[in-house]
């Protein structure tokens, strides 16, 4: 296992830590397959009844990191890791729960939306900056996000790609609650705490009722969306772009005034 995941048990809470903080929790495909493993597991096993995602560092996680991205034609490709990751977290059929901290971007922002409860400190800040990159938004977001805070809201941060402050996203549906910093993991984990405590055949067939109706949606979405983010991901203007980021060279991409 890689220290840049951390897995810790808390009677039949699994908690996972996203551990790089230098890099402000940005994933890479080790940790994309530790990830997909430890949610097949908690999936599989009956003494885990629920997950607690969280980061380290005072972060979520700033997303995929854009390294892998550049000139790598296989980094996207059905098996990687990555897709591994997603197709994990969609069959989960326990109930998870997420930590926020900080920055939550990219697949730390859509990730959210595979949650059952979101828990975000006052310092959260979201954002699903696809098309700055020179992407499109992935893990079904193109779907889920609307269904969550409406078509409006949807397009205008998925297009604009601006930064969400905890309480728009609080007010549009994506985070459950809003809690000061300091007490932000004691309340994510007592929320999973209590999860993992409700009747175990009830909580996971209401979650599948729930979930049921746009399963096959779900699934269908996050493969359109793969085809055309890998199509993007190698186009000049994305390259361009990412090595931009990496060289820390300024975006190019104008904030609504
Ligand atoms: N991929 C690769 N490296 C990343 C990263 C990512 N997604 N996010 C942050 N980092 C790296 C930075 O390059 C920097 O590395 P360095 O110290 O070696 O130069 C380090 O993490 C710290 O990031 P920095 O940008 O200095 O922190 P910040 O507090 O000023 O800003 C963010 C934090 C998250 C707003 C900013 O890093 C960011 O926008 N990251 C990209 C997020 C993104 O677009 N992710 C989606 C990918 S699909």
């Amino acid at each position: 296992m890689t220290a840049d995941v951390l897995l810790h048990r808390d009677d039949g809470v699994l908690i996972v830590t996203i551990n790089r903080p230098a890099k402000k929790n940005a994933f890479t495909a080790q940790m994309y397959s530790v990830l997909a493993a430890a949610i097949a597991e908690a999936d599989r096993r009956d003494d885990i009844r629920a997950v607690l995602l969280q980061g380290e560092g005072g972060n979520f996680s700033s997303g995929n990191d854009i390294g892998m991205f550049v000139n790598d034609k296989a980094a996207e490709h059905k098996e990687s890791p990555a897709t591994l990751f997603l197709r994990a977290v969609i069959a989960l059929r326990k109930p998870m729960v997420a930590c926020v901290c900080g920055h939550a971007v990219g697949i730390g922002a859509t990730l959210l939306l595979h949650c059952d409860y979101v828990v975000a400190s006052d310092d959260a800040r979201i954002r699903f900056p696809f098309v700055d990159l020179g992407l499109c938004p992935e893990f079904a977001s193109t779907l889920l996000l609307q269904q969550v805070v409406g078509r409006n809201k949807a397009t205008e941060w998925l297009l604009l790609a601006t930064t969400i402050p905890a309480a728009e996203a609080h007010r549009a549906g994506l985070i459950n609650r809003v809690m000061p910093l300091e007490t932000v993991a004691a309340e994510a984990l007592s929320i999973a705490r209590c999860l993992a405590t409700k009747p175990r055949q009830a909580l996971m067939a209401t979650r599948g009722l729930v979930r049921e109706a746009t399963e096959t949606l779900v699934r269908d979405s996050l493969q359109r969306e793969m085809v055309v983010f890998d199509t993007l991901r190698q186009s000049p203007e994305a390259q361009e772009i990412f090595r931009r980021f990496l060289q820390r060279a300024p975006l190019r991409t104008a904030a609504p005034a």
